[in-house]
């Protein structure tokens, strides 16, 4: 029998640097990215292209998607909410984006100044137009499991949001736990309502760890069936629309996790745990992820 393998996509790039209130050198987010697919990470979320006003920190995304290096069979998905931001990642080279939607209204206005119902005006033709360049799309759906500004999130409302985009041609969905406020048995209901919807392996889970359910979250998720996890290495991250959002699960202690199942992830464990301290020493922040602390004080 063929060892069970689970892809990992690092948002540390992106999510992970949204929130930081000091602009991180175009240079240093490049080094970043390169270490993660030094260390075998082959899907790393690189930029968005939104908003300069709203995201100051991401402004810079044309820059570092030019510096990486592109023969490594590495993708590097950008963020786009509008047609706007997908003219932008299709010239400088983006070959994957993703939208962003929300299960949940009082984010979706927040997040993206608009309505779930006029996000899905905006989102259908930027996906229409991407997979015609030959892009693929992901899609994105927050507060799966609660919002900052509503409370709980039923089910119901996650599954419709994600058969939407799945309809509208993205090729994954990554549910995302933005305020970490999820247990096992929250997304066990929400998943089990999403899975009627859209098949386990068009799904991903993206888990901040806000509430430290993270992982038992993913364990969840993967018992039920979902083979791709979202992570951010040194659990960098929080999203700058939902306060008290702390950082997304840390890619270390998935892979150590995962490792720990005989699960194959292609990640090399200490070269991860090197990238993660390299952008910790650059923001002069503690490494929140709890197998770097240990692999380091050896
Ligand atoms: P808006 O103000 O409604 O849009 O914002 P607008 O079209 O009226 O544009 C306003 C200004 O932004 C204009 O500039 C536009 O040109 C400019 P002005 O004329 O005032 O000088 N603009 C752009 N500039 C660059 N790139 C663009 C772009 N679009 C407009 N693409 C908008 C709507 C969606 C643009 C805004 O709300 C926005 O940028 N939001 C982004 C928010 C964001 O990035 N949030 C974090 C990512 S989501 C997340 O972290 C959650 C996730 O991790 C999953 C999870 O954890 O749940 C994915
Ligand atoms: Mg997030």
């Amino acid at each position: 029998q063929r060892p069970l393998s689970v892809r990992i996509v690092e948002v540390g790039p992106r999510d992970g640097l949204q929130n930081e209130p000091q602009a991180v050198p175009t240079a240093v987010k490049v080094e970043l990215i390169r270490r993660l697919a030094g260390a075998g990470l082959r899907t790393i979320e690189a930029a968005s292209f939104v908003s300069a006003k709203w995201v100051p920190q991401m402004a810079d995304g044309a820059a570092v998607l030019a510096a990486l290096p592109r023969d490594a069979g590495v993708r590097y998905p950008v963020l786009v909410p509008n047609m706007r931001g997908l003219r932008g990642a299709i010239d400088a080279g983006a070959e994957e984006v993703a939208v962003f939607g929300a299960a949940s209204e009082a984010f979706s206005r927040r997040n993206i100044n608009c309505s779930i119902e006029e996000s899905f005006a905006r989102f259908q033709p930027v996906v229409e137009a991407a997979r015609e360049a030959g892009l693929r799309v992901r899609g994105y759906v927050s507060c799966v499991c609660g919002c900052p500004y509503e409370g709980p999130v039923r089910p119901s409302a996650v599954a419709a949001v994600a058969r939407r985009l799945h309809k509208l041609g993205c090729y994954e969905i990554s549910l995302g736990d933005t305020i970490g406020v999820g247990t096992p048995g929250v997304v066990r209901a929400m998943l089990e309502a999403v899975q009627r919807e859209v098949p386990a392996s068009a799904l991903a889970i993206h888990c901040h760890d806000t509430y430290g359910q993270a992982l038992a979250n993913i364990l969840t998720a993967l018992q039920m069936g979902v083979r791709v996890v979202d992570a951010s290495v040194a659990g960098l991250g929080g999203c700058p629309y939902a306060r008290g959002a702390s950082g997304n699960v840390a890619t270390e202690d998935v892979v150590y996790m995962l490792h720990g199942l005989n699960v194959e992830t292609g990640v090399e464990l200490s070269a991860l745990v090197d990238a993660g301290q390299y952008i910790c020493d650059k923001l002069n922040r503690a490494n929140m992820s709890k197998v770097a602390q240990a692999m380091l004080a050896k």
